[in-house]
């Protein structure tokens, strides 16, 4: 019997409007480490719209063998095997990438993991290269509509850690690893596409 995939309505709602950002960056790029890949659908869909780059993904540890059954079932080249990586940890076993992506990660974890991140991204991104991290954000301490400040009560009842996360907050953690915002893309849904560069520090 083969076994159910996960699945996320909205992976399959956003991934076009999120395709279109993309398109801007990684045409040319050749290897994206995904943080937090949940389902995969991200991944399976996204791979196969650049085949010249390979996708690496990742999920939490306990979650890594639940987003690599629907990536077996993808036969695309440049989709290996999703990597273990915990967003807390001191090293992420990866190799060098030319782009980091996640999607609804930094709302989830607490934030002391997303500090974490950054600093993860701070020692594996080289100078020159992108972050792009989609979901919700707040904007001087404002929810950007009533729905994300629903959104984040909900977070909340779930895991207290958890919360929408404040934009002048996410950017000055990116500016403090040699990040300069290039975009902030409102998205459906009210969510946003923030793209940023490497510099040297
Ligand atoms: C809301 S889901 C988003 C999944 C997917 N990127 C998407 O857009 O549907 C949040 C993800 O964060 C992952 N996560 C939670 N804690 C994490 C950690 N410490 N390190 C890495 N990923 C983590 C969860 O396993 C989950 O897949």
């Amino acid at each position: 019997m083969t076994e159910a995939l996960p699945f996320s309505q909205a992976c399959e709602n956003n991934k076009h409007s999120i395709l279109d950002v993309l398109r801007r960056h990684l045409l040319h790029k050749q290897s994206l480490l995904e943080i937090a890949g949940g389902t995969g659908q991200h991944a399976v869909f996204f791979a196969a719209q650049f085949p010249q780059l390979k996708w690496q993904s990742s999920e939490y540890p306990p979650a890594v063998d639940t987003l690599n059954l629907r990536l077996s079932q993808s036969s695309l080249p440049n989709l290996p095997a999703a990597i273990a990586i915990d967003v807390n940890a001191a090293t992420w076993n990866c190799a060098v990438v030319d782009a980091i992506y996640s999607a609804n990660c930094l709302h989830i974890v607490s934030t002391t993991a997303v500090e974490k991140f950054f600093a993860g991204v701070g020692r594996n991104l080289p100078v020159g290269d992108l972050l792009l991290v989609y979901g919700p954000f707040k904007y001087r301490g404002e929810f950007t509509t009533d729905s994300n400040a629903q959104f984040d009560l909900w977070l909340k009842s779930r895991n207290p850690l958890s919360g929408v996360r404040d934009f002048e907050w996410v950017n000055e953690l990116a500016e403090n690893i040699g990040l300069i915002l290039l975009e902030d893309n409102p998205m459906p849904a009210n969510n946003q596409m923030l793209v940023w560069r490497k510099t040297a520090l």
